[in-house]
């Protein structure tokens, strides 16, 4: 396959298409809960450590060898290995990629589609005068109801497939850059209001006091994968995206304000919704249904509060869909590299993640005791070890990849940068960044 001559139209539109990758749920969804499951500010801490000195250089190493190679990242990786005259096995790291994003996109679908019930619930007034306990048991009750979640499920995977089927992901970029501000915007407010709960204090302490007695290697772990997670690297997914990027646009730049975005929108998120939880006495560590108990709660008793809920989850909804586009972008583009039409291709995937995804469904009721791998079901260990292992394992390939075996020459030019900062950035990724994330993957895994 030969070079492609695709560019995203300005640099801004670069920007925004990452931006639009990383924020979604991991942000505001996954960030708290794992945060009230691992300690509080011991893996805020963690989180914030590894976005900067793991997350950002190798999301640069991801994205660079993306723009060096220009193709999607398979070919990407086989024709760079080609130029280096290194072994052409590391094409099958595209594939690695192309698995893990199935898998993450499959649950992250089931998710999304409960932004959708939320959404149309809070437009019927579904929440008015509800007590945070009856907000509770209602979650539970439609997490036991399989046609109601799968009707959401297949509703968000028809959104998302039919965006990369036409391939306009463009013109959703352009949806995403008039509604991200606006999403901001509303997580301010909400912000704001945790300001004036009676749990904002604890929920500062509980934030930011440092708690070392809290690490442990699995916090390690956990927060690790989620910095890869939220800033979507470690999947070949950027690398996908970094293939149109123009050649004149910095890239440290870029993917510098995308990453302090990301954790702007994670911390404003945690803020908001540990304030309802230590204001209403309720349980920090209580899993994925956090964000979808507390939010409720918190708007409620806002001014216009169904309304902003219902802005809040429009808003995020838009957030998620651009993020699985970035998942699926990959599988997709790698059939048509094998000569699959993109509609075909977007079909087969789309059918085969939303298979999967039953069983992600099916977790919260039918197969909730069917463990698969320790106390695992279904929906727990695709939530869990496509991100906390399989992005961290393949951010660490792409990685070395781009360090040492990459011709240097190529990897400087497509960062970039002038040679004293790509020295740097090289030294960064070859002894801290990599080490790091060696260390953390042995050590959790053992
Ligand atoms: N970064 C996305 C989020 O925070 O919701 C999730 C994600 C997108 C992960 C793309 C991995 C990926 F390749």
């Amino acid at each position: 396959m030969s070079e492609t001559l695709e560019r995203w139209q300005s640099r801004r539109a670069f920007i925004l298409a990452v931006t639009g990758a990383a924020v979604g749920l991991g942000n505001i969804w996954r960030f708290p809960y794992m945060t009230g499951e691992n300690g509080g500010s011991a893996f805020l801490l963690l989180y914030i450590v590894f976005v900067l000195l793991l997350g950002l250089p190798m999301m640069m190493a991801e994205i660079m060898v993306g723009r060096a190679g220009r193709r999607g990242p398979m070919q990407a990786l086989a024709y760079l290995a080609g130029e280096a005259e290194v072994s052409p096995a590391w094409r099958w790291l595209g594939l690695f990629g192309a698995i893990t994003v199935f898998f993450i996109l499959s649950f992250y679908s089931v998710v999304s589609g409960w932004s959708i019930e939320y959404l149309v619930e809070s437009l019927s007034g579904g929440f008015v005068d509800r007590t945070p306990a009856e907000i509770g048991t209602a979650f539970d009750a439609f997490l036991a109801d399989p046609p109601r979640m799968i009707f959401n499920h297949t509703l968000f995977m028809l959104l998302t497939m039919s965006v990369v089927a036409a391939g306009i992901a463009n013109g959703i970029e352009k949806l995403n850059n008039v509604m991200m501000p606006l999403l901001y915007l509303i997580l301010l407010v909400l912000g704001g209001y945790a300001f004036t709960t009676t749990g904002f204090g604890d929920a500062m302490r509980w934030l930011f006091t440092p708690n070392p007695a809290a690490i442990t290697w699995s916090v390690v772990l956990n927060a690790m994968g989620h910095a890869f997670f939220t800033l979507a690297v470690g999947a070949c997914a950027l690398m996908a995206y970094g293939a149109y990027m123009p050649e004149e646009q910095s890239l440290p730049r870029a993917v510098f304000s995308v990453a302090l975005l990301d954790i702007a929108v994670a911390l404003l998120s945690g803020i908001a919704i540990f304030s309802v939880v230590f204001s209403h006495g309720l349980d920090p560590g209580e899993g994925p249904g956090l964000m979808f108990v507390t939010l409720p709660v918190a708007f409620s008793e806002l001014p216009g509060g169904q309304l902003w809920l219902a802005a809040f989850f429009v808003l995020l909804l838009v957030a998620t869909w651009t993020s699985s586009i970035n998942l699926a972008e990959p599988m997709v583009s790698m059939l048509v590299d094998a000569g699959l039409r993109r509609g075909t291709a977007a079909i087969l995937v789309g059918a085969l993640v939303w298979g999967v995804g039953l069983l992600s469904v099916l977790s919260f009721s039918t197969l909730a005791d069917v463990h698969w791998i320790g106390e695992m079901n279904f929906f727990a260990l695709v939530s869990t070890v496509p991100p906390d292992l399989f992005l961290p394992v393949g951010g660490l390939l792409i990685a070395i990849f781009a360090v040492w075996r990459m011709p240097q020459p190529l990897a400087r030019q497509a960062l970039g940068i002038s040679l004293p900062l790509f020295r740097l950035w090289r030294w960064l990724v070859r002894y801290i960044s990599i080490p790091m994330a060696v260390i953390v993957l042995v050590s959790g895994l053992l």
